[in-house]
């Protein structure tokens, strides 16, 4: 370890953000029922130019009145670009109460994106007294965002967590699809050789982005969460884009319809076959310390005192979710 320790994340659980626009109050209810660990009120893009004004007076009203049990909740304001945001900012703040737990900042291109809203908040909670500090989450989906994302990391102590929005980032990109996240039907290789048979490999566009958010959530204490899967009929797809997410180390993953609920919590749970090898590695290298070795075999592969923080990983996030 560098001299600088890693510092841990929030240890809530992360595994699946619902989400629903806030002028819908319909699903209110029965997002507070659902199995997400998250819920993410929208008052940005799923909400119309016209129906702002609605959906926060709708939102206030449920975090007051909806029973959300023991969710982290999370309204996602609208973008430092629009005559809407600092309403949105003052009026949660001042007229909902302290059920409220997160703000989710979308579009965040740089630390004083993060600063100029933490002034606005920390100002009203003053004023409000209110004792319950605002935890907030920033959404990475431009090519400031990726080219900021340490900085917006590190800008408030506020933060606790930053996802990815794959269809803003694509867009701010100028990558040529109009898919939301998973496999992108002109981004393969295509096997050495000649003629039309060649084997496809199919490769993660994603890919850069999602690592450069998972390393900015970790050395800053942040979860690092993706965002969503826009095909809800495909859940294999949805489940493909959330177990590379998972393998590169993100907690968590957007759902945008109740049928990626499941999906993301099973993705983002370990599994008994993880678990059993989680602790059977942990066993062998307590053994393994106990006779003084610092790398032993396991099932014919190498285990070391690395492989141990490896396992923690997995039994820690085991501990979270048995309580
Ligand atoms: N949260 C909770 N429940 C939801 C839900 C959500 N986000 N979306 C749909 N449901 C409910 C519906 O009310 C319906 O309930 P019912 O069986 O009691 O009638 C059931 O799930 C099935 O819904 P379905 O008919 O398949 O979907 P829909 O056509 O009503 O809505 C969407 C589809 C995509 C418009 C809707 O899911 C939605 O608004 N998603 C969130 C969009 C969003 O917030 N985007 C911003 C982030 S990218
Ligand atoms: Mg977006």
């Amino acid at each position: 370890m560098s001299f600088t320790l890693q510092p841990l994340p929030p240890a809530r659980l992360n595994r699946c953000q619902l989400f629903g626009p806030g002028s819908n109050p319909v699903l209110f209810e029965k997002m507070a029922k659902s199995a997400a660990d998250v819920i993410n009120i929208d008052l940005e893009d799923s909400v119309a130019p016209s129906d702002k004004d609605k959906a926060r007076a709708l939102t206030i009203e449920a975090i007051n009145d909806v029973d959300w049990g023991t969710k982290h909740l999370s309204v996602r304001i609208n973008g430092l670009d629009t005559p809407h945001w600092y309403r949105d900012v003052v009026d949660l703040l001042e007229k909902a109460g302290d059920r409220i737990d997160q703000i989710m900042i979308p579009k965040a291109g740089n630390a004083a994106d993060i600063y100029a809203v933490d002034a606005l908040v920390t100002s009203v909670e003053a004023a409000k007294g209110r004792t319950k500090p605002i935890g907030f989450e920033a959404i990475i989906e431009t090519a400031a965002g990726l080219a900021h994302v340490e900085e917006i990391a590190a800008a408030s102590p506020r933060m606790q967590a930053l996802s990815l929005g794959a269809a803003d980032y694509a867009a701010s990109m100028g990558m040529q699809t109009t898919g939301i996240g998973g496999t992108q039907s002109n981004y393969y290789m295509l096997e050495n050789g000649e003629g039309d048979d060649r084997a496809v490999h199919w490769s993660d566009p994603w890919h850069a982005v999602t690592v450069a958010i998972v390393a900015a959530c970790r050395t800053h204490g942040l979860l690092p969460v993706d965002g969503p899967f826009g095909d809800f009929g495909d859940q294999e797809g949805f489940r493909a884009q959330a177990r590379r997410c998972a393998t590169l180390g993100m907690v968590g993953k957007w759902a945008i319809h109740p049928s990626q609920i499941s999906l993301a919590n099973e993705v983002f749970s370990p599994s008994e076959a993880q678990m059993t090898e989680a602790r059977e590695i942990l066993a062998a290298m307590a053994e393994a310390t106990a006779s003084g070795l610092g790398a032993v075999v396991y099932k014919g592969r190498l285990v070391d005192i690395a492989s141990i923080k490896q396992a923690e990983v997995i039994v820690n996030q085991a501990n979270l979710i048995n309580g």
